[in-house]
């Protein structure tokens, strides 16, 4: 192999940098020579190519973000559109393509794979840890720290004022994100998409904690499960004489420096992403179980879903008591 290309598509995540430095530098060490496709699979439709080197991944081990930037570029779902970019790898003599995203671009390295037998791989970065196939994807632990910061600073204000706060956690569909951020942060309650809820029971089980004489709480809700400022209305509707304020943590879930687990992730998935290529095994996605490194083949990571352990729940219950 000569000559490899490396994308970062959809939302970024803490970690992606450490995860293309590992590429790069694996590639380069292997004598192959490193194609950086800028603006996610945007960037390969517009030939958007720029080659790295060694230094050019100097220094971003800790930098959140991607520096070879990402965007949502939904025309990839085209056909005519996917022809362009291969045609564009071919033109470029990019032999194969490392992509490193969520569960998105883990579509669009399997695409690539399967209708023009074009070598991809594939690394999980996402901070929602929505990938089929892995326990953890590169970011998750990051945004995990982060919301868990800005919830203990709202607990510090909640049982000062005796308040109800409401923390909407990221994640598009899937609960994991706010479902583990619930679990650390000691939250009463934690509502995720994948776990039917009614409001009645909420509010029951507000009531019941406060008969237990507890004043404040937390409720970590994922943002596909529903929306803070929604539930904030409707609890005012039916505890008012409590007081309710909510928090979108938002976008800063998805910044800043990656945390010690999420750039080993990082690295190592962007090592054996490398040495899969030079292997010549072909549309795959690197992945962690346990402690084992996997890799799984994408046609089962973009038709299977991640489901939560659901059965944490409990956890969540035992320790409002
Ligand atoms: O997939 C990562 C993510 O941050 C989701 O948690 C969130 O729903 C979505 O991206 C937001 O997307 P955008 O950056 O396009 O607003």
């Amino acid at each position: 192999m000569k000559k490899i290309g490396i994308v970062t598509s959809g939302g970024d995540a803490p970690g992606m940098n450490a995860a293309i430095r590992s590429v790069v530098r694996t590639a380069i060490y292997n004598n192959i020579e490193i194609c950086g496709i800028y603006d996610g699979f945007k960037g390969l439709y517009e030939k958007n190519f720029s080659y790295l080197n060694s230094r050019s991944v100097s220094g971003i081990i800790n930098q959140g973000g991607t520096i070879l930037k990402t965007k949502r570029f939904y025309e990839f779902k085209e056909r005519e559109i996917r022809e362009i970019c291969y045609k564009n790898l071919r033109e470029e003599q990019i032999e194969a393509l490392v992509v490193i995203g969520g569960d998105g671009s883990a579509k669009g390295a399997y695409l690539l794979y399967k209708e023009f037998n074009f070598p991809t791989v594939h690394i999980p970065a996402s901070i929602d840890n929505d990938v089929y196939g892995t326990d953890y994807t590169v970011g998750f632990d990051t945004a995990v720290n982060t919301a868990i910061s800005a919830i203990d600073r709202i607990r510090d204000t909640a049982t000062s004022h005796e308040r109800i706060f409401i923390v909407e956690v990221m994640g598009r569909e899937c609960g994991n994100l706010a479902f583990e951020v619930g679990i650390v942060c000691g939250a009463e309650i934690v509502l995720i998409p994948e776990v039917p809820f009614n409001i009645d029971d909420v509010v029951k089980e507000i009531k019941e904690e406060e008969k237990k004489g507890k004043k404040s709480c937390i409720i970590v809700i994922a943002e596909g499960a529903i929306k803070a400022e929604e539930l904030t209305e409707i609890l005012k509707e039916k505890l008012p004489e409590r007081e309710i304020r909510y928090t979108v943590l938002g976008y800063i879930q998805r910044g800043g420096s990656p945390t010690y687990l999420t750039r080993k992730l990082a690295t190592i998935f962007g090592v054996k992403a490398v040495e899969l290529l030079i292997e010549r095994q072909y549309g795959y996605m690197v992945g962690i179980k346990g402690e084992e490194i996997v890799f799984v083949p994408l046609s089962e990571v973009v038709s299977k879903k991640k489901i939560p352990k659901i059965e944490y729940m409990d956890i969540v219950k035992k320790m409002a008591i």
